[in-house]
């Protein structure tokens, strides 16, 4: 089965025409696109394959709450991933307490969360790396009462990799896969039993992604700055499928 990979536009493209272009580059059935939410209905309607991302949501279902958007509304165009607790949306208020409400609606509406965790530049030169990715873990999960049958993605994205970050560099394969391991060990001990998924975000790119995708442990990828680039997200694709 190839690699899942996960294409995280955030604010781009700055049109439609652009979206869809760029929609059909990245169209195969091991893709999920995660497009501004104005363009979620027209890069559903061209696409074949490739699933509909969310890079985010409200965790009201709905009601007075402008500018909100909930997870019933995705599920009813057609979104099958949401992104949550994305270290961007963390920086513009998002806590832990709101991130799991997050993961708690999506998973409500049948909706499989993506839920991105990771370490600051800061936790990472201090070796607190495991310490701040447990209390997200930890919080993030901590509202779910049932299991649900499907199955959760968590993205380990360290904030010091992701490729517009001052002085970003991607992660080495060999820390992703450690703290990867990490991860899928604390979860076993804290989390209702429940499948996960494993995968890797921070300056994924054509040239890298071979290096990641190849580790048994990393499931698929997280993209951003690399997506919106169509012969960058054809070759990643291509590596995905190769393994
Ligand atoms: P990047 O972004 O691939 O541009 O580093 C990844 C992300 O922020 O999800």
């Amino acid at each position: 089965m190839p690699k899942l990979i996960i294409a995280n536009w955030k604010e781009n493209p700055v049109t439609l025409k652009e979206a869809l272009v760029l929609a059909e580059a990245s169209d195969a059935p091991c893709v999920a696109i995660a497009p501004p939410f104005p363009f979620l209905g027209a890069v559903r309607a061209v696409v074949k394959e490739a699933n509909l991302a969310a890079q985010d949501v409200f965790y009201e279902e709905k009601g007075a709450f402008t500018g909100a958007v909930s997870a019933s509304q995705l599920a009813s165009v057609g979104v099958t991933y949401i992104i949550v607790g994305h270290s961007e949306r963390r920086r513009l208020g998002d806590t832990d307490e709101i991130v799991a409400k997050k993961l708690r609606a999506a998973l409500a509406q049948g909706i499989i969360p993506i839920l991105c965790v990771g370490e600051s530049r800061e936790e990472h030169k201090a070796g607190k790396a495991e310490g701040a990715i447990r209390k997200q873990l930890d919080v993030a999960f901590s509202l779910l009462t049932k299991p649900y049958t499907l199955i959760p993605i968590i993205a380990y994205e360290p904030v010091w990799a992701i490729s517009t970050e001052p002085n970003a560099e991607a992660d080495t394969p060999k820390n992703a896969v450690y703290m990867i391991q990490y991860i899928k060990t604390f979860m076993s001990h804290v989390a209702l039993p429940m499948l996960l998924k494993y995968i890797y975000g921070g300056s994924v790119n054509a040239k890298n992604a071979e290096s990641f995708l190849k580790e048994k442990e990393i499931e698929g990828a997280l993209v951003g700055g690399a997506s919106l680039k169509q012969e960058e997200i054809k070759k990643i694709i291509e590596t995905a499928y190769r393994y």
